[in-house]
C-alpha cells in the first residue's frame, strides 16, 4: 500500500515536470529549476570520444562497481562519463529520443550483464549497469546512472542493491543530484520496472 501510494504522488509529480517541461530524470518535485534550462553543453568538449585511459577501471578496489567496471564514487564516475567509454557498449538505443518519463530527449547504453538479464527475463546480475545520456537540444547536458552492486536489488532497503547517479553538467560534477544506493529520488519510479529498469527492451 504505501508503496502504491508513494507511486502515485511520484506519478503526480511526473505530471508536473511534464508540465513544466523538465528534463531532469530526478524530478521528483516537480519544479526543478533547472528544467527546461537552456543548452548547458555549448563549447563544451562533452562525450569528444577521448579516452580517459581508465579503461572502465574503478580504480577504487571497492566491492561496489567492480563487477561492471563502472565507478561507483562520484567523482570517478564523473571522469569516466566525460571520457565516454560506456559510448562502446554495443548495446544501446539508435539514437536520442524523448523519454517515456519526463526527461526531455535521452538516449541509453546498457552493458553486456544488464542485456543478459533483460534477454533472459531474471534479475540483474551484480554488474549490471546503463548509462542514460541527457541532451539540452543536440548536446549532452548530463548523465543518468544506474549499477546493480548486490544480487538483491532491496537488500536492506528498496533500491538498496543498485547504485544511483544523475549529474546535470557535463563540465562540473561536484554537485550530483544524486550518487547513492537507495537514492530516494529515483527508486520510487524505477520500482515499476523490470528489477528497477524502465526502458523498453529491446533497446530501439
Ligand atoms: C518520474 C519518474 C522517474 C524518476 C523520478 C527517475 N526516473 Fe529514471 N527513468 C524513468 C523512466 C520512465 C525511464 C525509461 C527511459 C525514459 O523513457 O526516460 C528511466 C530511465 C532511467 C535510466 C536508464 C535505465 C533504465 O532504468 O531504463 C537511468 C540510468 C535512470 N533512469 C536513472 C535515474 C536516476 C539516477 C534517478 C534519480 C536521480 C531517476 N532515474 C529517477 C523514470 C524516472
Amino acid at each position: 500500500m504505501i508503496s502504491s501510494m508513494f507511486r502515485w504522488t511520484v506519478r503526480l509529480a511526473a505530471i508536473g515536470a511534464l508540465t513544466l517541461g523538465a528534463a531532469a530524470c530526478s524530478d521528483d518535485s516537480g519544479a526543478k529549476p533547472d528544467a527546461g534550462k537552456a543548452d548547458t553543453g555549448a563549447g563544451s568538449d562533452t562525450g569528444g570520444g577521448s579516452d580517459t585511459g581508465g579503461g572502465g577501471d574503478t580504480g577504487g578496489g571497492g566491492d561496489s562497481g567492480g563487477a561492471s567496471g563502472v565507478p561507483t564514487d562520484k567523482d570517478k564516475l564523473f571522469t569516466w562519463l566525460q571520457g565516454g567509454s560506456y559510448k562502446s557498449w554495443t548495446n544501446k538505443e539508435s539514437a536520442p529520443h524523448s523519454s517515456t518519463g519526463p526527461h526531455g530527449q535521452v538516449q541509453t547504453y546498457i552493458n553486456d550483464a544488464l542485456n543478459t538479464s533483460l534477454s533472459g527475463n531474471t534479475d540483474h546480475a551484480v554488474g549490471a549497469a546503463s548509462v542514460k545520456e541527457l541532451f539540452s537540444g543536440a548536446n549532452i547536458s548530463g548523465w543518468a546512472v544506474w549499477v546493480k552492486v548486490d544480487a538483491s536489488s532491496d537488500a536492506g532497503g528498496q533500491g538498496n542493491g543498485i547504485y544511483w547517479y544523475e549529474i546535470l553538467s557535463t563540465t562540473d560534477g561536484s554537485s550530483p543530484v544524486a550518487s547513492s544506493t537507495g537514492a530516494g529520488t529515483c527508486v520510487g519510479c524505477h520500482s515499476s520496472g523490470k528489477d528497477y529498469f524502465r526502458t523498453p527492451y529491446p533497446l530501439q
